[in-house]
Parts: C-alpha cells; structure tokens; sequence
C-alpha cells in the first residue's frame, strides 16, 4: 500500500478486516471523529481570533466537518443504526500530549496534530472506500477521505506560515504518530 502524504507509517492490514466485522461500531465512532473536527478546528478560532487568514482558513473547514456529520448521521439512519456516546479518543489525545507550550510553537504543533489527524483518517477512510461492499457508503468513504485530504494540506499550509521549522517539525510529529498507532489495539474504530 502506498503511505499517505505527511503519515510515516501505513496502517496494519488487519485493521480494515476487523473495521468490516463490525462496521456499525466503525460508522458509531465516525460520527464523533467529525464532530470532533469541526470542535477543534473551531477552538482554533478561540484561540487565536487576530489571525484573519487562520480564522476564515479554519472557520470554513469546520463548515465541512460540520456537514460530514451530517452525512455520517445519516449513513447512521439509513442503516438503522443508533448513535452511541463519544468512546473517548486515546489517539487524539496521545497525539495532542506532543504540543509544546508557549508561541508560537503551540500553534505550529497544534496544527500539525490536526494535519496527522487529517492524514490518518483520509488513509483510513480511503481503505473503507474501497473494501465496503455496498457501493452507496463506500462511495461516501471515498468523497469523504478526499476531503480529510484537503483538510490535511490546508492544516500543513497553514504550519508553514507559521514557522520555516514546520516542516522538520512534521517529520518528528509523524514519526510520533505512527508510534502511537503502532501502540494502539486494532479495533473498529477510525483510529
Ligand atoms: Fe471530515
Ligand atoms: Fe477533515
């Protein structure tokens, strides 16, 4: 399998043979995995309202996440599937323990998680895309993992303004990540 961009590591085999015995479990967790990036890209605005180009950059991607939820509820109801609480995300949350504190290295790092973030799931999402037998949900796979694409190049776009460091710094974060997915119990879950 050929890596995805900005990721140091591919996704064990395995992991699409145990998302496929329990796709409802996989659809479940998706839902939240959304949700979550439209929160995070909104808290971005919290954070840091005086950059224009990072607040209007960020504000419009929240609007996309915002509509994948959407179209992940309704992948839910079409299948009559019933939506769970948020399972909790060790990833997510392994991955934001890498931020350093303090400007603007914060924000550099906080931008680079979620351009990882970004990069695993459109990997993932993209295996889902092409393994899922019914042709309406793996197409939505496939239009969503091009999306967390975009999403994954904006997030690294906007790491660049930041700081010339933002590349090296992408390459030690990744290596980071694909250590805390190597760590992680293959299950179906998106990360
Ligand atoms: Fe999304
Ligand atoms: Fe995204």
């Amino acid at each position: 399998m050929k890596r995805m961009p900005l990721l140091a590591s591919t996704t064990d085999p395995r992991w699409i043979e145990v998302a496929l015995s329990d796709l409802d479990a996989v659809h479940r967790d998706h839902l939240h995995c959304e949700r979550k990036a439209a929160q995070s890209a909104l808290s971005l605005v919290r954070s840091y309202p005086d950059r224009v180009e990072l607040v209007a950059a960020v504000a419009r991607l929240a609007h996309e996440e915002t509509a994948h939820v959407v179209q992940v509820s309704a992948l839910l109801a079409r299948r009559g599937t019933a939506p769970t609480w948020d399972l909790g995300d060790d990833y997510a949350a392994a991955l934001r323990s890498k931020c350093r504190t303090g400007e603007p290295e914060r924000l550099l790092d906080r931008l680079l998680v979620f351009a990882l973030i970004e990069a695993r799931s459109a990997e993932r999402l993209g295996l889902l895309g092409a393994a899922i037998p019914d042709e309406a949900t793996a197409s939505l796979y496939r239009s969503l993992a091009a999306a967390e694409e975009r999403h994954r190049d904006t997030f690294v776009e906007l790491a660049r303004g930041i700081s010339p460091d933002a590349d090296a710094r992408a390459l030690e974060l990744a290596r980071a990540e694909a250590n805390i997915v190597a760590n992680l119990p293959l299950r179906p879950r998106v990360h």
